[in-house]
């Protein structure tokens, strides 16, 4: 069992990974019950492949299990479901001093760290990943959103939870698209600011993606401690360092959006396919020696993952995906921050980029056929 700090303060917790936590959930989560019982809001998915060995090992430690079992999929991270979640959870008697338990993916974390950030202003919430997405990302930082038809995480709250309990075996249950999507957001961390750890991935990543236990538990315990102190230093993206973590992001929404948010590409794909973009624009910009952004490539793609717009299946023009990266949320007034890199582990954020030189960059990848 390792266990991560996230120091912020009063709203520090702990990200406790154990494998095989789910057969004994008491040891961890029984303290936090009510009335010897604990509400776990789930998605259908996650119900049928983990909620028993939960609901049975709480029930074993003397806690009996609320389930709320939502859909899957993003839809849910809707107006209707939050409404719906937080009225049904107002009806079971949630208390400001009460622990919600969120059992999934990051749809299902997104959504209860929203709803319980507002609940009676505000009740806590303990995050129980089951992606591998979520296991090194968004369980942790405290991001809360739902999104709207104006787009994507467009509405939500900074709500840290009070623990984040990872069980890399939930990745048994978790198909391997999901899971090698998930790892395109462990191979940012290497690229961010761990050459070394990219070269882990490279040697390891194939290991990971077979379900290899030692190699799925350090990846997870790397990025998560990348996260933290990302997220410790700059808990509401004020500095820009926390902004790093978007890597690959500003190309990746373009592309998800231009996919229509839909099953063709998920959000890891399209963030593998962007940091393949970003490391050759980089190149073509001569920040970043040419022999980087082919490394970088030919990992993703050696895994199966996108590496740029064709792979991703996107065949729109540059100009096309530069308007959907001026619709992105990070954009203010007129500069569009973007996150360039000088190297492998050497990621920086410009605040200069010239949104016409990135599409005339993307027409010539399309062009290139890559
Ligand atoms: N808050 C943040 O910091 C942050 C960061 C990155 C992404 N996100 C958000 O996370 C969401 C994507 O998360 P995701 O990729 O985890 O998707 P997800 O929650 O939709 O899960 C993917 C699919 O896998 C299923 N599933 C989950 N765990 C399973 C398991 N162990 N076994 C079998 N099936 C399982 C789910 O039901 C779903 O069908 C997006 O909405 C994105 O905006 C948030
Ligand atoms: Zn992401």
């Amino acid at each position: 069992m390792s266990v991560i700090k996230v120091a912020l303060g009063d709203r520090s917790y702990d990200v406790v990974i154990e494998q095989g936590a789910f057969s004994h959930p008491g040891d961890h989560l029984a303290r936090y019950a009510r009335s010897s019982r604990l509400v776990v809001v789930t998605d259908a998915h996650v119900a049928a492949a983990q909620l028993e060995r939960i609901s049975s090992g709480l029930m074993s430690a003397g806690v009996a299990v609320e389930p709320i079992i939502l859909p899957a999929g993003e839809g849910t991270k809707s107006w209707a479901h939050l409404a719906g979640l937080v009225d049904h959870m107002l009806r079971l008697g949630v208390e400001r001093a009460d622990h919600v338990v969120a059992l999934g993916g990051g749809v299902i974390g997104d959504l209860v760290g929203f709803a319980t950030a507002i609940l009676k202003r505000g009740c806590n919430f303990i995050q129980l990943p089951t992606t591998l997405l979520a296991q090194v990302d968004s369980s942790v930082g405290g991001k809360t959103a739902i999104n709207t038809p104006e787009g994507k995480n467009l509405v939500g709250a900074f709500h840290q939870p009070a623990l984040v309990l990872i069980d890399p075996d939930t990745l048994d249950t978790l198909p391997a698209r999901e899971v090698r999507a998930g790892y395109a957001e462990v191979v940012k961390y290497g690229l961010i600011d761990d050459a070394e750890f990219f070269r882990w991935c490279m040697a390891n990543g194939e290991r990971l993606l077979a379900g290899e236990p030692d190699a799925r538990l350090y990846a997870i315990e790397k990025s998560i401690g990348a996260k933290a102190a990302i997220v410790a230093d700059d808990e509401l993206e004020t500095t820009g360092r926390r902004a790093l973590l978007n890597l690959g992001h500003t190309f990746g929404h373009a592309l998800e959006a231009e996919s229509g948010y839909s099953d063709k590409l998920h959000h890891g794909e399209a963030v593998a396919a962007g940091m393949a973009l970003a490391f050759r624009y980089s190149a073509r910009l001569g920040l970043c020696p040419a022999e980087d952004a082919l490394h970088v490539e030919t990992h993703l793609a050696g895994v199966g993952l996108p590496n740029g717009l064709a792979s991703a299946g996107v065949k729109a023009s540059g100009e096309a995906l530069v308007a959907h990266m001026l619709h992105d949320k990070k954009m203010t007034a007129g500069t569009l921050p973007f996150l360039l890199a000088r190297g492998i582990g050497q990621t920086f954020l410009s605040k200069n980029v010239d949104l016409d030189d990135v599409a005339a960059f993307l027409n010539e990848e399309r062009a290139a056929g890559l």
